[in-house]
C-alpha cells in the first residue's frame, strides 16, 4: 500500500472494522447485544452525516480527475465503515422492522464495503483506472439507495401506516386514474404483502402489468369484467373468510375504494385511462371527485396554524415531526432512542399538544413525566407507546386522550387496571397487546365489554419466531 506511515493505523482500522461488518451482516439474526453496544447504536442517525459527505466529496474529486487527498478518502471509508456498524447495532435492537430496514442494512454495508474496496484501490495507484470510475458511480447510486430506503424505515411506513379514510390528498385536477387514484389505494391497503419483498399469494401489485399477472391461483383481473375478478370477489368476502383481502387485523377498503378499483377494472384495467376521457355519467366521476374533498382539511381545520418553521426547530436527527398532508396543522412525529436521553426530548414537543394526531414513542424508556405531556396532546388518535418501562401508573394519565383510536402497548409492564382505563377510552378502534402482565382472564373480560376493539395479540409468526429464537439465546 502507498500509505504513509502516519497512514498506517487507519488503515488497520479500516481493514478490521470492514472484517466486522462482513461478519455483522452474515450473521445478523443470530446475535443479541450487550447493552453498551445498542446504545452505541443510538449514535448512528447522527453520525451517517459524515461519510455521506465525505464520500460525496471523494467521488466528485475522482468523476472530475482530481487527486483525492488521502486523508479524506480514509476519513470518508472510516467513517462509512462505522456508521454502517453502529447501523446494525440500532437494527438489531429494532428487532424485526420489515423489508426496509433489511434493504437499507445490505445497501448500507454495501456502500462502506464498496468504499473500503475503493480506498484499498486507490492505495494500489490504480485510481485513473476505468473500473475505478465506475466503482465511484455505482458508490454514488448505492448511498442514494440507502438515503432512501434509510429515509423510509425512518418516516416513510410508519407514515403511510396511519389509518386515512381514503386518498384524497394530491390528487390532480385531471388525474390518470390507475396512476393518482388506483395506485394510491393498492398502496395504502395491498402493497405491503403484495410486492417484490413480500409476495404473499405470489401476487404482486406494483404495477398494472403485475396486476394483470396474476398470482398462485391465476388471473386475479379480468378487464372489463370486475364481477369475475378475484380481487374484487375478496374484496367483498365476509371479513371472517380467510380469503378477504386485506386480511383479518387490516384496515378494510372503503366502500366508494371498492367501486373505484371495480368501475377501473370494468372499464378496461388501463393505466393511461384518465378522468377527462370519462362522461360525466360514469360513476367514476363521481367517485374521484368526492375523494378530492379534502375531508381532512375539514377534520383539522380548527387546529392551531403551525409554521413549518416551528417544525424544522423541533425536529433533529431523533425527532422526526410531518404533516399528515400538504398545508393541514395535525402533525405526525416519530421518535428515536438518542445516545443521551433525557425525558425532554418529549416534553419539548408540548408548543405542538394540540397539533400531533399520531405518536411513535416506542423503545424510549419513558416515565410519568413524558406520559404526562403525551396526555396533553388532546388531539392524538394513534400512539405507540410499545417496548417502554411504562406500567398500570403511568397509563392512567391515558384517560385524558379522548380521541385516540389506536394503541400499541405490546411488550410493557401494564397489568389489568389499565384495561380498565382503556375501557374508557370512548374512540379506541384497535390496540396492540402482547407480553404485558395483562392476565387472560381480564382480557377476556375487555372484549366481551369492549366488542368494539380488535385487540392484537401477537406480531406475524415468523417475527415471533425470532423474537422467540432471540429471547432464548439472551436467556442462556
Ligand atoms: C397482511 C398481508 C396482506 C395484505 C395487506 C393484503 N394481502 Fe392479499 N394476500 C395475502 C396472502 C397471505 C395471500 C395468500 C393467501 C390467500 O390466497 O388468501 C394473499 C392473496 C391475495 C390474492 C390471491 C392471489 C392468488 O392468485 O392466489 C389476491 C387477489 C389478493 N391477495 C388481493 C389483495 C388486495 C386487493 C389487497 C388490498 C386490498 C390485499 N390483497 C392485501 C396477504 C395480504
Amino acid at each position: 500500500m502507498a500509505a504513509t506511515t502516519k497512514m498506517k493505523w487507519l488503515d488497520y482500522a479500516i481493514f478490521g472494522s470492514s472484517v466486522f461488518l462482513v461478519f455483522c451482516l452474515i450473521f445478523n439474526s443470530f446475535i443479541v447485544l450487550p447493552r453498551f453496544v445498542t446504545w452505541l447504536g443510538h449514535w448512528h442517525p447522527l453520525i451517517l452525516h459524515f461519510p455521506i459527505v465525505l464520500l460525496l466529496l471523494s467521488i466528485f474529486l475522482g468523476l472530475t480527475a482530481k487527486q483525492i487527498p488521502k486523508p479524506l478518502m480514509a476519513t470518508a471509508t472510516f467513517t462509512a465503515l462505522i456508521t454502517a456498524i453502529s447501523g446494525f447495532f440500532l437494527g438489531v435492537e429494532a428487532g424485526a422492522k420489515g423489508d426496509l430496514l433489511f434493504w437499507h442494512q445490505w445497501l448500507g454495508g454495501g456502500t462502506a464495503l464498496l468504499a473500503a474496496l475503493w480506498y484499498w484501490l486507490d492505495g494500489q495507484q490504480l485510481q485513473h483506472k476505468m473500473y475505478t470510475k465506475v466503482l465511484q458511480v455505482v458508490l454514488l447510486i448505492v448511498i442514494g439507495l440507502t438515503g432512501h430506503y434509510g429515509g423510509m424505515v425512518t418516516h416513510g411506513e410508519d407514515f403511510l401506516a396511519f389509518p386515512s379514510d381514503g386518498i384524497e390528498n394530491d390528487i390532480p385536477d385531471n388525474p390518470l386514474i390507475y396512476k393518482d387514484v388506483v395506485a394510491k389505494i393498492i398502496d395504502q391497503r395491498c402493497i405491503k404483502c403484495h410486492n417484490s419483498n413480500k409476495k404473499k399469494g405470489e401476487l404482486l401489485m406494483t404495477s398494472v402489468t403485475d396486476l394483470l399477472k396474476g398470482g398462485e391461483s391465476g388471473a386475479v383481473i379480468i378487464p372489463g369484467n370486475a364481477e369475475e375478478s378475484e380481487l374484487i370477489a375478496r374484496l367483498h368476502l365476509p371479513d371472517a373468510d380467510e380469503k378477504h383481502m386485506p386480511p383479518e387485523g387490516e384496515k378494510n377498503l372503503t366502500a366508494s375504494e371498492i367501486q373505484i378499483l371495480e368501475r377501473w377494472i370494468a372499464l378496461g384495467a388501463s393505466d393511461t385511462l384518465q378522468l377527462s376521457h370519462l362522461d360525466n355519467s360514469e360513476p367514476l366521476v363521481a367517485l374521484i371527485d368526492a375523494l378530492k374533498q379534502p375531508k381532512k382539511a375539514q377534520k383539522w381545520k380548527d387546529l392551531p396554524p403551525i409554521t413549518d418553521e416551528q417544525i424544522a426547530q423541533l425536529s433533529s436527527d431523533y425527532v422526526t415531526i410531518k404533516r399528515i398532508a400538504n398545508a393541514i396543522n395535525a402533525l405526525s412525529v416519530n421518535m428515536y432512542m438518542p445516545p443521551e436521553y433525557t425525558p425532554e426530548m418529549v416534553q419539548g414537543l408540548q408548543p405542538l399538544a394540540e397539533n400531533i394526531v399520531t405518536l411513535d414513542v416506542s423503545g424510549l424508556p419513558l416515565g410519568s413525566l413524558e406520559m404526562n405531556t403525551i396526555a396533553s396532546f388532546k388531539n392524538l388518535e394513534w400512539l405507540e407507546v410499545d417496548r417502554t418501562p411504562i406500567t398500570d401508573k403511568e397509563t392512567d394519565t391515558l384517560k385524558a386522550l379522548s380521541k385516540l383510536s389506536t394503541l400499541k402497548i405490546y411488550d410493557t409492564n401494564i397489568g389489568d387496571k389499565s384495561l380498565l382505563t382503556f375501557k374508557q377510552a370512548k374512540n379506541l378502534k384497535q390496540i396492540y397487546l402482547w407480553k404485558t402482565a395483562v392476565s387472560p382472564a381480564a382480557l377476556e373480560k375487555f372484549k366481551l365489554e369492549k366488542p368494539s376493539v380488535l385487540v392484537h395479540k401477537g406480531i406475524e409468526p415468523e417475527i415471533q419466531a425470532l423474537f422467540a429464537k432471540k429471547d432464548s439465546i439472551s436467556k442462556n
